[in-house]
């Protein structure tokens, strides 16, 4: 049977290798160490989910208050890249797959998703030129891992990943 992490690879285009270069260097501390260029690209970002001309898209994220949802993105995403852990301290374990199984997670919603993270990326002057490389890499693998992710959670199956941390799940 094909492996999740396969799957992501084939949909998204990305090879695992490109996917994980975010952790090639420490992107959190190349980036100043601070937090402020997670905080402006999940602004970005969400500002766009937001106000989505795309009525099925917008909805997918009608449950969440946009601020709470910057907080999550941009605690998350500096713990990833190599930032302290307040996404964990507040949230717990990312467990991404599961935390999106309330939401369909279909490779419509990954492309939409891309969308915006790459005009949020592309807008987001505090951000060098490789790292917005690297990060739409980790993106666009993490997208599809969640889509293949979301399908195999609908059947009932748990599943450890590399998406949310570095060391491999317990
Ligand atoms: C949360 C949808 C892809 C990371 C959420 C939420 C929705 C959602 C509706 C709830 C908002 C909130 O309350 O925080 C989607 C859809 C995706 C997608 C439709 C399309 C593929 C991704 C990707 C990542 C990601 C690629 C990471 C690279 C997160 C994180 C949270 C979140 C960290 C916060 C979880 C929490 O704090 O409980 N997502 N997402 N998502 N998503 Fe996604």
């Amino acid at each position: 049977m094909q492996s999740l992490q396969d799957k992501a690879s084939e949909w998204s285009g990305v090879a695992a290798a490109d996917a994980f270069a975010i952790d090639d260097v420490n992107i959190f501390e190349s980036l100043g160490g601070t937090p402020q260029p997670f905080v402006d690209l999940s602004t970005n970002f969400y500002t766009r989910v937001y106000g989505d001309e795309e009525g099925w898209f917008r909805e997918i994220f009608a449950g969440s208050k946009k601020e709470d949802a910057i907080q999550n993105q941009y605690e998350f995403l500096i713990q990833r890249m190599g930032g302290p852990p307040l996404f964990s301290q507040r949230r717990g374990h990312p467990a991404l797959i599961g935390r999106h199984r309330p939401f369909l997670v279909t490779h419509q919603a990954a492309e939409r998703w891309l969308h915006h993270m790459r005009q949020a990326l592309d807008t987001t002057a505090s951000i060098d030129e490789d790292s917005k490389t690297k990060m739409m890499n980790f993106f666009r693998h993490t997208a599809y891992f969640l889509v293949a992710g979301n399908e195999m959670t609908r059947q009932g199956q748990g599943v450890a990943c590399k998406h949310a941390t570095s060391k491999p799940a317990e």
